[in-house]
């Protein structure tokens, strides 16, 4: 049995979807999570850059003392987990084994669809992670960069979530405008007869609701149930997990200095108030 905290970073506040996955499967674990806003977003970045990022977050984060960590952002899974595990001696999980577990799950005809950063595709690691399970899947692989702005405009513009994701009024202008802006995107999925897409962007989940409209009867699935799943099973394994008893409590970093707008849009993804947020300046990492 171990109390000590869970780190969790991302590139900003999507990575609260993982960790509202992990709040729910594991409800004993403490969590202190960092969100790299001020220099959101990682998808465009370069290699080294985004493991230079993920390398000073995760410094900081075992200032504190934490047992474990998770990389929430599917951008620095790609790009430094196994840097990461490498370099520090904590169990580290990723975003995208689990991604690519849950797809072939969950694909009868083996054609998967994966939506992702523009960095997260050229890494084609979803697709070495998930024909590394299964090597009969076909992958198509296609990046959405834009739909990271769409879900910050939207969450700044003062949309309520529903139980953490957006909802979807098909006759609304935004479902009008998303649904002609992306229509041929969506038209490649359903040329390419996936029968399950991966949401490889932590953004995207809160999305969901938008993408299953236009391709329907479609499975989708992303990282962050089966990483809390995953988690679960790490910790037991290493006989580290929190006791029933532990005094939970959620802890909050931020690069942004507007710790107000993290506190709003984060407790909408959280599904939680999330009242306080501690700003750090990247140039002291
Ligand atoms: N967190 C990133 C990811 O999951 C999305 C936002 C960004 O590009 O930084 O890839």
């Amino acid at each position: 049995m171990d109390n000590k905290a869970i780190g969790i970073f991302d590139s900003g506040f999507g990575g609260l979807t993982v960790a509202r996955a992990i709040t729910d499967v594991l409800p004993n674990e403490s969590l202190i999570y960092f969100g790299d806003s001020q220099r959101c977003p990682y998808g465009p970045r370069s290699k080294n850059e985004v493991l230079d990022f993920a390398t000073q977050i995760t410094n900081f984060l075992l200032q504190f003392n934490i047992k474990a960590l998770v990389v929430a952002c599917n951008t620095a899974t790609a790009f430094s987990l196994s840097e990461l595990k490498n370099k520090f001696s904590i169990p580290i999980l990723g975003v995208i084994e689990p991604g690519a577990i849950a797809a072939v799950k969950y694909s009868s005809n083996k054609k998967i669809a994966i939506l992702a950063t523009k960095g997260t595709i050229d890494s084609h690691s979803y697709k070495h992670a998930i024909t590394k399970i299964d090597a009969k899947c076909k992958i198509a692989e296609i990046a959405a960069p834009e739909f990271v702005e769409l879900v910050e405009n939207e969450l700044k513009a003062n949309s309520n979530l529903l139980n953490g994701y957006l909802d979807v009024k098909t006759n609304s202008a935004l479902f009008k405008e998303f649904a002609c802006k992306y229509q041929i995107l969506f038209d490649q999925i359903n040329d390419f007869d996936a029968d399950t897409i991966v949401l490889g962007c932590t953004h995207f989940p809160i999305i969901k609701n938008f993408i299953s409209e236009l391709v329907p009867n479609k499975t989708i699935v992303s990282s962050a149930k089966q990483l809390a799943l995953d988690l679960d099973e790490e910790l037991k394994k290493l006989n580290i997990k929190a006791g029933n008893c532990n005094k939970v409590s959620y802890e909050f970093f931020t690069t942004s200095q507007n710790t107000n707008q993290f506190c709003k849009l984060g407790s909408k993804i959280l599904c939680k108030e999330i009242s306080n947020v501690k700003y750090i300046d990247p140039k002291n990492l």
